[in-house]
């Protein structure tokens, strides 16, 4: 079997995953749901990580491809189940970078550059 060569990183810091602040998000479901998913994916790794900074857009996932200079695609307001599950279906079908879910694409944005090297630096611990 081929190495997984994308890998989605599921926030789970201070505001992503927390019932404080998204208190009808069922935050472990969620997490069950793409670690699962991404067992079954032989393409693509899921793992959690600290508060990756743009806490706003909370809940945060990055994707990003393994072993490339590859972008890496910021989706915020992952926050229901519907979303959830199309993220999952997308890592399982194979997690195509040009196929993303067209729902979770309209809460894609920009990280600025000091995000994206704290967020670099969690995804390296
Ligand atoms: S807690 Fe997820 S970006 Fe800060």
């Amino acid at each position: 079997m081929d190495p997984p060569h994308v890998e989605v990183l599921l926030c789970r810091g201070c505001c992503c995953g927390t019932a404080r602040k998204h208190p009808n998000t069922d935050h472990e479901q969620q997490e069950q749901i793409l670690v699962a998913a991404g067992s079954r994916g032989p393409t693509t790794r899921v793992r959690t990580v600290g508060c990756l900074g743009p806490c706003s857009h909370s809940n945060v996932v990055v994707i990003r491809p393994i072993g490339t200079a590859g972008q890496r695609t910021w989706i915020g307001r992952v926050n229901t189940l519907p979303r959830t599950r199309s993220l999952a279906a997308w890592i399982e079908a194979g997690a195509d970078l040009e196929d993303l879910p067209e729902e979770l694409l309209r809460d894609r944005f920009v990280a600025d550059l000091a995000i994206r090297q704290q967020a670099a630096r969690r995804a390296a611990s």
